[in-house]
C-alpha cells in the first residue's frame, strides 16, 4: 500500500476532547476537518476553539502570538457531513463515549476513505479491538488517548491492539510526537495506563462522600495539597465530566468486573439530573457562580 504523508488530519467530534484536539492539529500546521452533528454544534466547536487560542495567547507569555492563532484558525474547517472526511490521511474520533456511536461512522468511513487512511480513537474506556473490528482495515486502527486540556497535556497514550501493524503504530505514534506530545505506548486493555489507575480514584472519592468521610471541599483540598494534585477530585470529576465519566466506570466495570470501577450510586443519580459537570453549569460544584461553590446534594 502506497504510504501518504499526514497532511490532513480529520477530527469527529468538538465536544471537550475533539476541539483540542483539532485546536492542536492545526496548531502543528496540519489542515484540519472537523465533523459535528449540526451547523451549530460546528459553530459552537469553533469558538470554543477560539476561546481557547485566546487563553492561550494570554498565558503563554509571547510563546503563542494573534498571528499563530490566525493562521491556525484558517486551517481548520467545520461540517456536519461526514462525507467532507474523506480526503483525510488520518481521523480520529472524540465523540460520546459509546461503541454503537463510534462503530456507526467507522462503518461509513471505512467505504469513503483511501486505503491509507489511519482511523485513530481517543477512547477512555472502550477497547480499540471493538472499533478495529467494525471495519475492514484492522490494520490501520490505533488508539491516540489525548488528555484534557488537550492544548496543556502534554501525555499521548498510542495503542497498538491485536490487529494493528506495527507500521501504523509507529506513523500514529510519530504523529502524537508531531503534535509536541509526549507519546507513550500502551496495550490495548480497557482504561490503558492512565485510566486503569485514574478511574478507581474517581470512584473512591465519590464513595467517601456517600460515606461521610468528609466534604466535597475538604476530600478536594485534602489531595490538592497532601499530594499535589494540581485539582482534587471532585474538581477533576466536574472537568472530565460526570456523563463522560459515568461511562467510562461502566464500560471498565463490565469488562474487568471489578468493584473498584463500579459507578457509584450518586454519580448515577447526578447524571439522571442533567448535571455533568462544569460543561453543564453544575455538578459537584456550580458554576453559576464565581468562584463555584459546592452544590447542595441533600448528602
Ligand atoms: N492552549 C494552549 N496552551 C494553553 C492553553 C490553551 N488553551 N491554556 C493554557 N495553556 C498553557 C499555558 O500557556 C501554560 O504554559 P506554560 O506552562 O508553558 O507557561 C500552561 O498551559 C498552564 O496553563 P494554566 O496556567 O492556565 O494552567 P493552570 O495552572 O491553571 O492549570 C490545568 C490548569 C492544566 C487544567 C491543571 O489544573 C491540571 O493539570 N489539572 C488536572 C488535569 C487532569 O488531570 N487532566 C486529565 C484528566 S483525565 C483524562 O483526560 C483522560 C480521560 O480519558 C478521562
Ligand atoms: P463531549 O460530550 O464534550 O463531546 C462529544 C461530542 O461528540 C459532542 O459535541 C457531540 O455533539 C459529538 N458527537 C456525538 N455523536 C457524533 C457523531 N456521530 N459525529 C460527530 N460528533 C458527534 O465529550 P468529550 O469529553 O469530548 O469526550 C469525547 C471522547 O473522548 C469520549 O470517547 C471520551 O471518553 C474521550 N475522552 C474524554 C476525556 C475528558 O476528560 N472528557 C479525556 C480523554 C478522552
Amino acid at each position: 500500500m502506497a504510504d501518504k504523508k499526514i497532511k490532513t488530519v480529520g477530527v469527529l467530534g468538538a465536544g471537550l476532547m475533539g476541539s483540542g484536539i483539532a485546536q492542536v492539529a492545526a496548531q502543528s500546521g496540519y489542515t484540519t476537518k472537523v465533523r459535528e452533528l449540526s451547523d451549530a454544534l460546528c459553530q459552537k466547536g469553533r469558538s470554543s476553539i477560539e476561546k481557547s487560542f485566546n487563553k492561550a495567547i494570554e498565558k503563554s507569555k509571547g510563546k503563542v502570538t494573534e498571528a499563530d492563532r490566525d493562521v491556525a484558525l484558517k486551517r481548520l474547517h467545520f461540517t456536519p457531513s461526514l462525507g467532507d472526511l474523506a480526503d483525510c490521511d488520518i481521523v480520529i474520533e472524540a465523540v460520546v463515549e459509546d461503541l454503537e456511536v463510534k462503530n456507526s461512522m467507522w462503518r461509513e468511513l471505512d467505504a469513503l476513505c483511501p486505503e491509507h487512511t489511519i482511523f485513530a480513537s481517543n477512547t477512555s474506556s472502550l477497547t480499540i479491538a471493538a472499533m478495529a473490528a467494525a471495519t475492514a482495515r484492522a490494520d490501520r486502527v490505533v488508539g491516540l488517548h489525548f488528555f484534557n486540556p488537550v492544548p496543556v497535556m502534554k501525555l499521548v497514550e498510542v495503542v497498538r491492539t491485536v490487529t494493528t501493524s506495527e507500521h501504523t503504530f509507529r506513523r500514529a505514534f510519530d504523529f502524537a510526537a508531531s503534535l509536541g506530545k509526549e507519546p507513550i505506548a500502551a496495550k490495548d486493555n480497557s482504561g490503558f495506563v492512565v485510566n486503569l489507575l485514574l478511574v478507581p480514584y474517581l470512584v473512591d472519592a465519590i464513595n467517601a462522600l456517600e460515606r461521610g468521610v468528609a466534604s466535597v471541599e475538604d476530600i478536594d483540598k485534602g489531595m490538592k495539597l497532601g499530594t499535589g494534585y494540581p485539582m482534587g477530585p471532585f474538581t477533576l470529576l466536574d472537568f472530565v465530566g460526570l456523563d463522560t465519566t459515568y461511562k467510562i466506570a461502566e464500560i471498565m466495570f463490565d469488562e474487568y468486573r471489578e468493584k473498584r470501577y463500579a459507578p457509584p450510586p450518586l454519580l448515577k443519580r447526578m447524571v439522571l439530573a442533567g448535571m455533568y459537570g462544569r460543561k453543564s453549569g453544575k455538578g459537584f460544584y456550580d458554576y453559576s457562580v464565581d468562584p463555584p461553590r459546592v452544590n447542595d446534594l441533600g448528602l
